[in-house]
C-alpha cells in the first residue's frame, strides 16, 4: 500500500461503550502490522486540543481486549465545537506529525470529525462505538450487543423479585433517543410491554394490555421503558399512573442506568471492533475519508459520515410484532 499517511491518531470520545478498547487495539495492531506509526489520543477531541497524546506500539495494547471503558479515556468536548478550538487540535496533530485519524464513538463525534475533515481537509475514518445502535449505515453498533446481554442480565434478575412478589416492574434502558436497546432487551427478555420513542400508542392502552395479561393469568410483569420514550412525563410519573388505575399490582420501578455501558464486551462486539479496526487503517492508506465503517449483512462497509449521521436509523418493525404475539 502505497500512502502519504505516516503516522495515524486514534481516540474514542462519547459515551463509552464496550468493545472500544477492543478497537483501539486493532488500530494500533493494523498500523503496526502496515508499519504506520500510531499515536493514541487521550480524552478524545479535549485531549487532541491539549497535545495529550502517546505513541503506541503493538505491544501498548496487551490484554485490553477483553476490558470494557477506553484505555484512551473519553470525553465529551464543547471547545472542539469552536473553530478556534478545532485549529488548535489540528496544530497539535500537526506539530505530533499525525496525518489522518481513527475516531471511535457516537454522531457527535462524528459531526466534529466531519467539519474538521471539511475545514482542513483532514483524513478521518469513524468507527461507531455506542451502545444505543443510533448511527446509519450499519447494522449495529459497537457496544450494541454488550449492552444488551448486560441489560438482558439485569432484567433476568429483577424477573425473579417481580415473580416471587407478584409485582410489576417498569425498567428503564438507555438508548437516548432511539428505542433499539428497549425493544431487543425486550424480546431478550421476554417483557410484558416494550415502551420506545418510535411508537408512542398512550398510557390507556398501556393499561388495557396490563390489565388483559392480568386476566389471562398472570401475576407478574416486566414493561421496558426507553430512556427516550415519551408515553409518561418520566418512568416514575408512568408508575404513578398505572398504581392509580390499576391497583392490583404493587408497581417498582428500576433505572438500570450506566451499568449498562460498562462491562466486558461481547465475542460479538470484540470481533465486530476487531475486523473495524483493521478496515479504518486499511481505508485511510487507501486514500479514503471522511467514511465510517460499518456491518450490513456482516459484510464490512464504508458510508460517508454525513449520511451515517443523518441519515434515520429505522426501529424493526418484525421485531415489534414478535414481540407482540409473545405476550399473548
Ligand atoms: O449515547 C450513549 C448514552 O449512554 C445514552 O444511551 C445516554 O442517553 C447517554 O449516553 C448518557 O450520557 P452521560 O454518560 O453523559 O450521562
Amino acid at each position: 500500500m502505497v500512502s502519504n499517511i505516516k503516522k495515524i491518531g486514534v481516540f474514542t470520545s462519547g459515551g463509552d461503550s464496550p468493545g472500544m478498547n477492543a478497537a483501539i487495539r486493532s488500530v494500533v495492531r493494523t498500523c503496526a502490522y502496515l508499519k504506520v506509526d500510531c499515536v493514541g489520543i487521550y480524552r478524545g477531541y479535549q485531549g487532541m486540543i491539549e497535545g495529550d497524546f502517546k505513541p503506541m506500539d503493538a505491544r501498548s495494547v496487551n490484554n485490553i481486549i477483553n476490558k470494557g471503558g477506553t484505555i484512551l479515556k473519553s470525553a465529551r468536548c464543547k471547545e472542539f465545537r469552536t473553530k478556534e478550538g478545532r485549529k488548535k487540535a489540528y496544530e497539535q496533530l500537526k506539530s505530533e506529525g499525525i496525518d489522518a485519524f481513527v475516531v471511535i464513538g457516537g454522531d457527535g463525534s462524528f459531526t466534529g470529525a466531519m467539519i474538521f475533515n471539511q475545514e482542513f481537509n483532514f483524513p478521518v475514518i469513524g468507527i461507531p462505538g455506542t451502545i444505543d445502535n443510533d448511527i446509519f449505515g450499519t447494522t449495529f453498533t459497537l457496544g450494541f450487543d454488550t449492552a444488551l446481554n448486560t441489560i438482558v442480565e439485569a432484567i433476568d434478575k429483577i424477573r425473579d423479585t417481580a415473580s416471587s412478589h407478584n409485582r410489576l416492574f417498569f425498567v428503564e434502558v438507555m438508548g437516548r433517543d432511539v428505542g433499539h436497546l428497549a425493544l431487543n432487551a425486550g424480546v431478550g427478555a421476554g417483557a410484558e410491554e416494550i415502551l420506545i420513542p418510535e411508537e408512542n400508542l398512550g398510557r390507556e392502552r398501556l393499561l388495557e394490555s396490563l390489565k388483559r395479561s392480568k386476566r389471562s393469568g398472570k401475576s407478574s410483569s416486566i414493561v421496558i421503558v426507553a430512556e427516550g420514550d415519551k408515553t409518561g412525563k418520566n418512568i416514575f410519573e408512568l408508575k404513578d399512573y398505572v398504581e392509580e388505575n390499576f391497583p392490583d399490582y404493587d408497581v417498582r420501578v428500576s433505572v438500570l442506568g450506566h451499568m449498562q455501558r460498562g462491562g466486558a464486551p461481547s465475542c460479538y462486539d470484540r470481533v465486530f471492533a476487531s475486523r473495524m479496526g483493521v478496515r479504518a487503517v486499511e481505508a485511510l492508506l487507501e486514500g479514503k475519508t471522511n467514511l465510517m465503517v460499518g456491518t450490513i449483512a456482516n459484510e464490512l462497509i464504508l458510508t460517508p459520515i454525513d449520511i451515517a449521521i443523518k441519515g434515520h436509523t429505522k426501529i424493526d418493525k418484525e421485531l415489534i410484532r414478535v414481540s407482540d404475539i409473545m405476550t399473548i
